[in-house]
């Protein structure tokens, strides 16, 4: 089964404890169990990772590279300030998606700028553990069929059609100026693969 790496940055290993009004009440454990079973249901197989260290999460990355897995990262605070991040992550050999449960855009100014979405293929933000099911069915539609990186050339996603470099689909407008990601603990049932609105 293709795997794809589902990683995370520093602090979200005290979801559940962590701002709850902000990111919910789901704990890492729960969110990696959301992971795994929507990866499944993709014929993925996710291996959910979490760190606080930025030199471990480099080394995850390099592996992703060497390996040609898919990556669904969440960078966390890293994801504003980390040019080590960024440019390990531009030696990616198969997709990476972006994700937040909050929506950065929403929130302080500082959270505004993303250093690594420029060197992914697109980010989900806003829909909390939802974020996750969204990236790891881009995944699934950028890996396609095949051997692991599936036919993806950086900068010539494979398969996606429309979906790719859809950019960023910060979807929380709504929710007004908390930024955080609407419905705590996530929301709704998986959508099936190739489901509505997808294509
Ligand atoms: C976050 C948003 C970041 O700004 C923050 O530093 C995080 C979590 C999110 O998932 O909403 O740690 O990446």
């Amino acid at each position: 089964m293709r795997q794809v790496l589902v990683l995370n940055g520093p602090n979200l290993g005290r979801l559940g404890v962590r701002e709850p009004e902000v990111y919910g009440s789901a704990t890492f454990e729960d969110l990696a169990g959301e992971c795994r079973a929507v990866a499944r249901k993709l014929g993925l197989r996710a291996d959910v990772r979490q760190t606080d260290d930025e030199t471990e999460l480099l080394r995850w990355v390099h592996e992703a590279a060497d390996g040609r897995i898919p990556v669904v990262l969440n960078p966390a605070a890293f994801t504003h300030y980390s040019y080590a991040l960024r440019d390990a992550l531009a030696m990616r050999t198969a997709p990476l998606v972006e994700v937040h449960l909050s929506n950065p855009a929403g929130r302080e100014s500082f959270r505004h700028n993303s250093v690594i979405a420029g060197v992914a293929d697109g980010t989900i933000a806003g829909f909390g553990l939802m974020s996750y099911r969204l990236a790891l069915e881009a995944i699934g539609e950028l890996v396609g069929p095949g051997e692991p990186g599936g036919a993806w050339k950086a900068g010539e996603p494979a398969g996606a059609g429309e979906a790719a470099g859809a950019g960023e689909a910060a979807g929380a407008g709504e929710a007004g100026e908390s930024g955080g990601m609407g419905q705590p603990g996530g929301a709704g049932e998986l959508r099936e693969p190739g489901g509505a609105g997808f294509r």
